[in-house]
């Protein structure tokens, strides 16, 4: 995506995390500011912005709940407006004490044994998408395949009509991906994505079924069902958390089999090693960057921090120091050992995290059953990447056979 901003030219002092060249290849700006005497950068845009590179400063801002806030975790001009300790998406949004209750109410339907219930229809459903380009030479990863994967299944736990999937994709396009529009553009979409979910959650209220929509109508905390912000707040988190970020995952894993002959072979040969090939993709490419709000003015390793700034968590950035991992722009399929960062650290680690690793394992091993070693990537150049915090391959077509 084009930034409205004007392009950065000096990404240690001016970053902007939704510039062209941050897009294409973040990995060497992040290498060059943590091996900088500052490795964590300022930026004067969006009202102020840090930016740790370190996997111990990243981890450091992600555990401490006292000087920062998560009320927002999307880096935009304005400020949110449902305040802590609920915050606008719950539980992503909220602070401590209200995080827990929030956060665990939703675990039993993210738990394995759940997670484990959905994946024979996410493995016919990926069988179905490949059907459905049978015979094509070029496959697009990331159009006919990864991005439509985790919406069906978030659709189908939601109770929400398969059909809205574009729908679905625009929310979370505008969620993530417009954050540098004129605040009222942004408003605007805001209410688009309000005015559906409201009208599924009546549609819920009025017909209860075995979904997780009726789940949170019928939930309560502290003895009191939740409030209609905080139900409509979690849908709208599970919307855009679920989809964009695993469509990433499986999009970025598939770029780089496409392109990596050699890891290709290998995983086509030894299935085995689907589990720590997985992993080391998340580490790799880990898509998603969070990002939290300074409560108070505090000094955070020498660095002057003012309230109401940002600071961006690159989790992505944190997965490629090379003072936790050996080698770490090295993927390696079968690396034992892989504690990463994707689905981040501290009391906000991902709840969806077992789906998220079910839905990438399903779509690659349907993929690669389906073609074995025999793909690659069509062109290079045409591979484009989306912008903003949640990073992954939005066009990338694939030569079969
Ligand atoms: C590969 C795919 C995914 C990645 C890389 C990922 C990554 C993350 C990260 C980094 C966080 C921490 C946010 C923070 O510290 O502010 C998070 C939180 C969260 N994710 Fe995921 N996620 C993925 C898929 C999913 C899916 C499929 C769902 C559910 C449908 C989901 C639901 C959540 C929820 C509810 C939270 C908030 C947890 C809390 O605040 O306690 N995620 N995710």
């Amino acid at each position: 995506m084009a930034g409205h901003h004007p392009p950065v030219t000096d990404f240690h002092t001016d970053f902007d995390h939704t510039d062209p060249a941050w897009a294409a290849d973040p990995y060497p700006i992040w290498a060059d500011i943590r091996s900088s005497e500052c490795p964590v950068a300022h930026s004067e845009r969006y009202g102020g912005v840090w930016l740790p590179t370190s996997h111990a400063d990243v981890s450091a801002v992600a555990y401490d709940t006292e000087h920062f806030t998560a009320q927002s975790v999307v880096v935009s001009e304005g400020r949110p407006m449902i305040p802590a300790p609920q915050g606008i998406a719950p539980p992503i949004s909220s602070d401590p004490p209200f995080h827990h209750e929030a956060r665990r109410l939703l675990l039993p339907a993210f738990s394995p044994k759940a997670v484990a219930a959905l994946e024979p229809f996410t493995r016919a459903y990926c069988h179905e998408l490949l059907d459905s380009v049978e015979g094509k030479d070029v496959v697009d990863g990331a159009v006919d395949y990864s991005q439509h994967i985790p919406v069906r299944v978030i659709a189908k736990m939601l109770g929400f009509p398969p059909e809205d999937a574009d729908t679905f994709r625009m929310f979370v396009h505008n969620a993530l991906e417009g954050v540098d529009l004129p605040i009222e553009k942004r408003m605007e979409n805001f209410a688009l994505l309000d005015a559906y979910l409201r009208e599924q959650v009546e549609d819920h209220v009025a017909n209860p079924r075995d979904d997780l929509t009726t789940f949170l109508l019928n939930s309560t905390m502290d003895g009191e069902p939740l409030n209609p912000e905080h139900v409509g707040g979690t849908i709208a988190l599970l919307l855009i958390a679920g989809i964009d970020t695993t469509w990433s995952a499986i999009g970025a894993s598939l770029w780089h089999l496409a392109r990596t002959p050699s890891d290709r072979k290998r995983l086509a040969a030894e299935p085995e090693l689907m589990t720590t090939a997985v992993e080391e993709f998340l580490r790799a490419y880990a898509p998603v960057t969070m990002a939290r709000l300074v409560k108070e003015d505090f000094e955070f390793n020498g660095c002057p921090m003012k309230a109401n700034e940002w600071v961006l968590l690159p989790f992505p950035a944190a997965n490629r120091d090379p003072a936790m991992f050996e080698n770490p722009d090295e993927v390696v399929i079968d690396r034992e050992e892989n504690r990463h960062a994707a689905f981040g650290l501290g009391i906000h680690r991902c709840a969806g995290s077992n789906l998220a690793r079910m839905e990438m394992t399903v779509a690659l091993e349907v993929w690669m059953e389906r073609y074995g070693a025999g793909f690659t990537l069509a062109d290079p150049e045409s591979v484009t990447w989306s912008g903003g915090q949640v990073r992954g391959p939005r066009t990338l077509p694939i030569a079969i056979g």
